[in-house]
Order: structure tokens, then C-alpha cells, then sequence
């Protein structure tokens, strides 16, 4: 036994140290080492000796084992090392071989737009906030000052949701407007407001200069002795910073329900300055008359005060509402005849911004 063991062993390491590659070396492990090999075979004879001999022949045979496992790693140290080694004789790396390159994403021009505004109205003081996009009727209309009913509400083209109607909420809709989130800005409790909301809006209508899916950003300011001049200022220096130095505001009067006196708010066209008139005296084909429209404003209605906890006597504010995809059109530079091009991801459109 002792003998045969002993054979063995050496035999084992000869043939590692005669190994030459790291193939050769693993198919000696399974084939010599493994659990069907002969040398495992001989260490379950050792159960058969008797109990006098099998100590000895055991730690024999754990001795030689050690010994065989410890030439095998060594061995295999030795062809790792070699194989890395030889990784540097036979593939070489030229370092200036240009990289390919990855094609690389940006944000949609909505998104940049966004961004943009939302940086524009954080220089005077108004938050970004954002609420629900599908929200209840109650905050859409009703605490607008729009009963249920109210024919003013057709202006909104909306979409009802088929889920279950709410006793005090209504129905649920998506919102047509981000106006929804003046009386859940309200409801917070705190004064003065500032905020700016830039949401998802939605209305049934889809043509050159509409989508069924869009953006709005509203303005809303709730504080003590808050005037139109105010309003005016603020839109005046969103059209300076948005647009360039040179563009100015004006209010029209108009009429919204939640807005009391109301407006809708034009730009100076940035093609004619303003004048409506081209220098070679041909009218601006743009504009026509000088102007652009851009959205509502207006002095917030006492009923929405109250709707939402706040005493319109004590405290009152201005509030504005305008798109996201028509105002980002009538930037310069960017002409938009058909404003369902950006949703429609077409690479050749969007790579261009
Ligand atoms: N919510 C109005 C709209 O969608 C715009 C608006 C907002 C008007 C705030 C006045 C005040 O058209």
C-alpha cells in the first residue's frame, strides 16, 4: 500500500511537471485528481486495512496529497504567468487607432424648453412645482370657477377618464390645462406662492398647429397688494429672457372664468420688430400686424381665492397659462409649420437641436 502510494505520487509529479500548457494541465486535474481517479480510488482502500495501518496509510496518503496539490499549483502559477506574458508578444494594442464612437442622445426640445423656462422664472423667485396630470374635475373646473354645466368649459376640449366618478371631485379627467394646479397650490397653506407648474396637458384636437398631448407653464403669484403692473413686469422679462432684449408684451383684454380682470398675451413679432411692416415696406408675413399670440393671463378671481382657503380680501395675485410647444416655436431661429413633428420622433427633425 505504502509503496503503491508512494508510486503514485511520484508518478502524479512527473507528469505535472511535464505539462506544457494550461489545456494539458486541466485535463490532468479531472483525469488524476478528480473523483474517479486512481489515486482517489486508493484512498477508499484505506478503509479496508486494518485499524493499526490505516492511521499511518492515512496520513501518508494526506501528506502526498498536499504534496501533489501544492507541485499542481505551482505549476499552474507558472503557465497563468507565461500565458499572460505571451498575451504581450501576441496581441498588441495600437493606441492610435481611433475609438468608435457612440452615438449620443440629448434632451427633447421640449425638454430643453423646460429647462429653460423653469431657470427663467427661478431668477425672480418662482419654484418649479408639478401636479397631477390626471386629475378631478374639481380642480380642473369647478374650483375655477366653471360649475358643472357652465358652457365655458367647451373651451377645454377634455378628456374624461372611465373610472369611478368622486362625490366631491367629479370626474376624472386629464388635465386640459395646468391650471388645475392653482387650488392644490393653494392648498399647501402657504404664502406667498410663487410657483411655476409645467406639466402634460391634454384636449381633443390634433392639426398643423395643435397635438392632443402638449405642455403648459403656468405662472400663478399669490400675495399682499399684487397688481396688474406686476404681472406685466414679470411677462415682459420672461419675453426678454426667452426671446431676446428687444421683445416686449401686451394684454388684450379677454375673458376666463378664474381670472378677473383677463388677458391674452401677445409678443412684438421678432421679425418686423413689432411694426407689422417689413423694410421694404411689405407686410411681415408672420405676424401681419406686429404680434403674436401667446396665451392667458390674468388677476386671480376672487372664487378661486376661496376655493382655495385664501381670503380674497387680504390677499390676491396674478396667473398665467401659456403652451410650452407654441412658445418654444416663436423662439427665433426655430420655425415650426407643423407643430406634430416634435412628437413624432423623427431623428432627421430632432437631430438638428
Ligand atoms: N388655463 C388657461 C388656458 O389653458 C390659460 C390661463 C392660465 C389663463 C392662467 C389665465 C390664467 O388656456
Amino acid at each position: 500500500m505504502k509503496d503503491q502510494l508512494e508510486n503514485l505520487a511520484s508518478q502524479l509529479k512527473t507528469a505535472i511537471a511535464a505539462a506544457d500548457s494550461l489545456a494539458a494541465l486541466t485535463a490532468f486535474e479531472t483525469e488524476k485528481m478528480g473523483r474517479k481517479s486512481e489515486f482517489n480510488a486508493l484512498m477508499k482502500g484505506l478503509g479496508a486495512l486494518p485499524a493499526d495501518e490505516r492511521a499511518a496509510m492515512g496520513a501518508l496518503a494526506n501528506t502526498l496529497k498536499t504534496e501533489v496539490q501544492a507541485a499542481f499549483d505551482a505549476k499552474k502559477n507558472e503557465l497563468d504567468a507565461a500565458s499572460a506574458g505571451a498575451i504581450g508578444e501576441t496581441e498588441r494594442i495600437d493606441v492610435s487607432v481611433p475609438g468608435t464612437r457612440r452615438d449620443e442622445g440629448h434632451l427633447h426640445l421640449t425638454s430643453q424648453a423646460i429647462m429653460e423656462i423653469t431657470e427663467i422664472f427661478r431668477r425672480v423667485g418662482f419654484s418649479r412645482v408639478r401636479h397631477p396630470e390626471v386629475d378631478w374635475d374639481h380642480y380642473a373646473f369647478e374650483t375655477l370657477n366653471m360649475p358643472k354645466e357652465h358652457p365655458a368649459r367647451d373651451e377645454w376640449e377634455t378628456f374624461f377618464v372611465d373610472a369611478p366618478v368622486s362625490e366631491t371631485m367629479g370626474k376624472m379627467v386629464l388635465t386640459p390645462h395646468t391650471s388645475s394646479g392653482q387650488v392644490r397650490e393653494m392648498e399647501k397653506g402657504k404664502l406667498p406662492i410663487r410657483m411655476i407648474n409645467i406639466g402634460k396637458c391634454y384636449r381633443r384636437q390634433i392639426d398643423v398647429s395643435h397635438v392632443p398631448m402638449f405642455h403648459q407653464f403656468e405662472g400663478l403669484l399669490i400675495d399682499k397688494d399684487v397688481k396688474v403692473t406686476h404681472l406685466k413686469g414679470v411677462l415682459d422679462y420672461f419675453a426678454r429672457e426667452f426671446f431676446g432684449p428687444d421683445r416686449v408684451t401686451r394684454l388684450r383684454p379677454f375673458h376666463f372664468r378664474f381670472t378677473e380682470p383677463s388677458f391674452e398675451v401677445d409678443i412684438s413679432c421678432g421679425i418686423c420688430g413689432g411694426s407689422g411692416k417689413l423694410d421694404d415696406g411689405n407686410k411681415c408675413r408672420l405676424c401681419k400686424e406686429g404680434w403674436l399670440e401667446l396665451g392667458g393671463a390674468g388677476m386671480v378671481h376672487p372664487n378661486v381665492l376661496k376655493a382655495g382657503g385664501i381670503d380674497p380680501e387680504e390677499n390676491g395675485g396674478f396667473a398665467f397659462g401659456w403652451g410650452v410647444e407654441r412658445t418654444m416655436a416663436m423662439k427665433s431661429g426655430v420655425k415650426l409649420d407643423d407643430i406634430r413633428v416634435l412628437y413624432k420622433s423623427d431623428f432627421r427633425f430632432l437631430q438638428q437641436f
